[in-house]
């Protein structure tokens, strides 16, 4: 009975990715009640560009369809800012279905559509029906007229042809070759001049462009597995910069705050470093959500018992994360008065959007907040810079004792310094303390080559899954034996994430991994899968990467925030790379401006790339990964990064044709000789 309804349900899905927009206008549904709905966007546009937008949308259908249809897309204008076109979400459940379950002339398209499939499944989406991933705003489309019209391409499309996507529109089909990508995506692509946030609002409300974040509008977002690995390699190479040769991380504490969306990830990477976790929360609700999760172990609402449950931790030199049900800078204050060390400190509170509830005032209860951002948004400003300002001085104070603090790409420093707190440095131009990426992952990681490498297993098997794991552990393995004492710091790491991968129980959606790993290793991992593939032990592989990565990225105040030659403010190295990726064997390649840094602050691109055990993509790996990796390490080398130009030096000793401009360093002296 179940089979014969799969595959009722099976043949259902077939037809309609096959039909694209349906042959009958479908009935218009009532918004499902549980699902999350995407914030209201801004009432941006006049009424002559209200007009503008729905000409737009309306172009996607046939002409007797218009009455009717504008008349709900201007209502979806004016109560959401945008027009999602709901009447057209498929009624199919969206998830990442076998490789083998999608109507498709090419395997690489098929591919294409299950990742883009995973990014709207409801487990893993933020907004799912209004095409959100995650970020609040990072989209997969615009529209569900765009999503199923690309699906129908990508039905239709034969191995010699690419689809060109232009934020989520599917411009269409061309004519091109087996060599070239079988998808291009471009997302939020402007003139410079016109990248501005109110300019999203604006073209975005239009319909003509998208904000894609990094993996939402490449189809390669992977659930909150990401985030953790990502947190967990910072929390521990933080630790190392702190603690001496073989010390332990237990017993030592790292005090942060929020458990929201990424933050949520910093007790887990927390308990993968050994370490005491205290994480405040101002809001009850997530903190008791990551509680119930298992992603923080205990919620303490009361600051003696946290006192005390701290000192009791560090003198059982305890591996545990607590949730503190409250403000941060009471944290702060009192560990001081209470003389409790902290070896890490951070801050993960939304301060990209300080004046509308990413950043909570001390003293004033969560809700009274609240009220104060509907009623008296100026009364809430004052608010918080009067917090940040106390924040910022009691840092100083611990880091005076020796705590290390390091800034986690929200905005705290920027904002601390914009609300007149103590956080500037001597020179009165850099910040007192680093980012994570000018410290932590710039050096340690990205200067070596070390990202974040994914895959997910197309068959949707979980055995596959496993085998993978099992097959990266012992590439990495064997290449440790031989890897320099630079880098066996990450390789040991790196084994160790991929060996306990499975036992952290993250896989949502897909069967998908993610796994630092460098040039080196990334190659000969996604070999050994290539031949896996082809030997019959496991199905397809999707390959992919974070575009938060050491090439695909530049964004000057985080991935590329420790370029000091002057270069970070440029976007070269992320155009060379989505261009070079494409020529060398990209199944899909996508380029973004915008990112979790903000519309206009960042240039961020990725690949996909299916391996099916064929010799062509054994060839093609191999020249794309090479080449997706080391484009990032040139340039971070010819900023004079020292990391990076020994990561270049040994890449070309390896690689006979790769010749890669190093730059010759000047003496100080002569330069400080100089009257300028
Ligand atoms: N994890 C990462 O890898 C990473 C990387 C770069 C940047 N970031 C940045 O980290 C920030 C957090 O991201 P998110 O997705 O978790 O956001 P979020 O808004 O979901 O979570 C932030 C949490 O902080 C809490 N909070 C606010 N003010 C507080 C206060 N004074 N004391 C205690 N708790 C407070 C909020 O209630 C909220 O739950 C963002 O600015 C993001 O850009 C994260």
């Amino acid at each position: 009975m179940e089979t014969a309804m799969n595959f009722q349900e099976q043949a259902l899905f077939k037809e309609s990715i096959q039909q694209g927009i349906p042959s009958v206008l479908p009935q218009a549904k009532p918004y499902p009640a549980d699902a999350n709905r995407a914030p209201k966007r801004k009432d941006i546009l006049n009424s002559d560009e209200k007009q503008l937008a729905l000409r737009n949308a309306l172009r996607y259908f046939p002409k007797e369809w218009h009455q009717e249809l504008a008349a709900e897309f201007a209502q979806e204008l004016k109560d959401f800012g945008r027009i999602y076109m709901y009447r057209f979400k498929p009624s199919y459940h969206m998830k990442a279905r076998s490789i083998a379950d999608y109507p498709a002339k090419c395997q690489q398209a098929a591919a294409i559509m299950l990742m883009v499939e995973n990014n709207l499944d409801p487990a893993v989406a933020q907004h799912p029906q209004e095409l959100i991933t995650y970020g609040g705003n990072g989209a997969v489309f615009q529209n569900w007229a765009q999503y199923l019209l690309s699906m129908k391409y990508l039905s239709e499309m034969e191995s010699d042809q690419t689809l060109h996507l232009y934020s989520g529109h599917p411009m269409g089909l061309f004519p091109s070759s087996t060599e070239a990508p079988r998808v291009v995506v471009t997302n939020g692509m402007m003139i410079p001049n016109y990248s501005k946030p109110d300019d999203w609002e604006k073209f975005n409300a239009l319909g003509v462009t998208q904000y894609g974040q990094m993996t939402a509008g490449s189809f390669m977002y992977i659930g909150p597995q990401g985030i953790v690995h990502g947190t967990t390699i910072t929390v521990m190479n933080a630790f190392r910069k702190v603690l001496n040769k073989g010390e332990s991380s237990k017993g030592k504490i790292f005090l942060t705050a929020g458990l929201g969306g990424m933050s949520g990830a910093q007790p887990k990477a927390g308990n993968i470093a050994n370490c005491i976790t205290v994480c405040a929360e101002v809001n009850a609700n997530a903190a008791t959500k990551r509680h119930q999760q298992g992603w923080v172990d205990e919620l303490i609402d009361n600051m003696d018992e946290l006192v005390a449950r701290v000192k009791e931790a560090q003198a059982a030199e305890e591996v545990v994360s607590i949730a503190y049900i409250g403000n941060i800078v009471d944290v702060w204050e009192r560990f001081f008065e209470n003389e409790v060390f902290i070896h890490l400190g951070s801050d993960q509170t939304s301060l990209h959007n300080p004046w509308s509830g990413g950043y909570y005032p001390v003293d004033i209860s969560y809700e009274e907040s609240n009220r104060l951002i509907r009623e008296e948004p100026e009364v809430f400003k004052v608010k918080v810079q009067e917090t940040l300002r106390r924040h910022a001085d009691a840092v100083n104070k611990h880091t005076a004792r020796g705590t290390y603090f390091f800034d986690y790409g929200n905005a705290f420093l920027l904002e601390a310094s914009r609300a007149g707190g103590d956080v500037m440095a001597e020179n009165g131009i850099d910040f007192k303390y680093p980012s994570y990426v000018q410290d932590i992952l710039g050096p340690m990681c990205f200067d070596y080559g070390f990202g974040p490498f994914r895959w997910v297993c197309a068959s949707g098997k979980s055995e596959d899954l496993d085998k993978t794991d099992a097959i990266a552990a012992s590439v990495l393995e064997k290449i440790m034996q031989e890897s320099p004492e630079e880098i066996q710091q990450q390789m040991q790491d790196n084994i160790t994430w991929i060996k306990d991968a499975k036992q952290n129980n993250l896989v949502v959606g897909s069967q998908a991994r993610i796994l630092y790993a460098d040039a080196q290793g990334r190659m000969e991992i996604a070999k050994a899968f290539n031949d896996a593939i082809n030997s019959g032990e496991i199905g397809p592989v999707v390959l992919g990467r974070d575009h938060h990565d050491v090439s695909g990225t530049d964004s000057p105040y985080r991935e590329t925030s420790n370029i000091y030659d002057g270069s970070r403010f440029t976007a070269d190295m992320a155009i060379h790379n989505v261009i070079g990726d494409s020529f060398r064997g990209a199944t899909w390649v996508s380029i973004h401006n915008g990112g979790g840094v903000g519309w206009g602050e960042v240039t961020n691109g990725g690949f996909g790339m299916l391996l099916d055990g064929t010799a062509d993509a054994e060839r093609k790996l191999k020249s794309m990964l090479l080449f997706d990796v080391n484009n990032g390490i040139a340039r971070r080398s010819w900023a004079r990064n020292s990391e990076a130009n020994f990561a270049i030096k040994r890449e070309m000793a390896r690689t006979p044709k790769l010749k890669v401009t190093l730059a010759n360093l000047v003496d100080d002296d002569i330069l400080n000789n100089l009257s300028l």
